[in-house]
């Protein structure tokens, strides 16, 4: 039997749960989350939908950790969105605790599975979860590229007036505001983006996939986006559970790939059953490689945070 279990029952991971459960990604969705009752609400709403749309799939709500033994892939969404009055490393501090609690029952009770962690400040929380599991670093990988390059795509297709299906786009480095938006790499259908729109239209492409996340915190007022961030997270379960070999971009750890090392950054890999299969590396131009190191750079700032925190051991 196929487990996927998602951690956090918020917007973002119910989305998650109803995402996996109508494409059957896995005969059980567990949904576990430390407010008792909710997953356990959550869970039968959605094998109700499921009598009604005819998925077969169980979803599970539980807050019992031992419920998640034996899955096959985790989806970790857990952790608090930034409130008035807190800063970075306050949202470090907080989320740091709760990935390294989730990390340990992950470890204790599904060793052999691969995990998709979207809990905030991404980068930093998918470089602590795997050094708290201790697992090959190929199983584990952070969600952020998917969801910028489609907000990227969308814009796209707003400025060009078209629909949004032939359009890809590559959006690498961090998930915040060093991301590095690579219209070279954004085609329509195989044309470069550079060659169907000018400049100044692309320059406000980027500027706004940057925004991306802001601008929808901004008109919700409370909370943020998950109906993007949840089909992203799910197309990479989907990768890997049905060991598509797509090419998605992802937080993936590097090894030396672009000049970097001991990090985890948003670069293109290719998603199949062992997780992160390999990681492309691009051909980047001079502006881009220094913006993707700049980037990286801003993670090691918040690295060295939860350091400091003695959330992660010493370098
Ligand atoms: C966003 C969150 C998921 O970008 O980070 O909307």
């Amino acid at each position: 039997m196929t487990r996927i279990t998602v951690v956090g029952s918020g917007f973002v991971g119910m989305t998650c749960a109803q995402k996996c459960a109508e494409q059957e990604l896995a005969e059980e969705v567990v949904l576990i989350d430390i407010i008792e009752g909710k997953p356990q609400g959550i869970a039968l709403d959605l094998n109700q939908a499921g009598a009604v749309e005819g998925y077969q799939c169980r979803v599970r709500g539980t807050n019992e950790p031992k419920d998640t033994h034996g899955s096959d892939l985790f989806i970790v969404t857990a952790g608090l969105p930034r409130k008035p009055g807190m800063d970075r490393s306050d949202l470090l501090d907080v989320n740091g605790k709760i990935v390294n609690s989730v990390a340990d029952y992950i470890q204790a009770g599904s060793p052999d599975t691969r995990v998709i962690v979207i809990t905030n400040p991404l980068d930093t929380m998918v470089y602590q979860m795997a050094h708290r599991l201790g697992f090959p670093k190929e199983r584990v990988l952070g969600m952020a590229g998917v969801l910028d390059s489609a907000r990227m795509s969308y814009f796209i297709s707003e400025t060009l007036g078209g629909g949004v299906a032939d359009i890809r786009c590559m959006v690498l480095g961090g998930h915040g505001d060093s991301m590095v938006p690579m219209p070279n790499f954004s085609t329509v259908d195989g044309v470069s983006i550079t060659a169907l729109l000018p400049e100044a239209d692309i320059e406000a492409i980027n500027h706004r996939t940057r925004n991306g996340g802001a601008e929808i915190v901004n008109l919700l007022k409370t909370g943020s986006a998950y109906y993007a961030p949840a089909a992203a997270a799910v197309a990479m379960a989907k990768a890997i559970v049905r060991d598509e070999k797509r090419l998605l971009p992802c937080a993936a750890w590097l090894n030396g790939q672009y000049g970097l090392k001991d990090i985890y950054l948003g670069v293109p890999c290719v998603l199949g059953a062992r997780g992160v299969e390999r990681v492309v590396e691009l051909e980047l131009d001079e502006s881009g490689m220094k913006l993707l190191h700049k980037s990286a750079e801003a993670i090691r700032k918040d690295l060295k945070i939860l350091r400091e925190k003695q959330l992660l051991p010493a370098a």
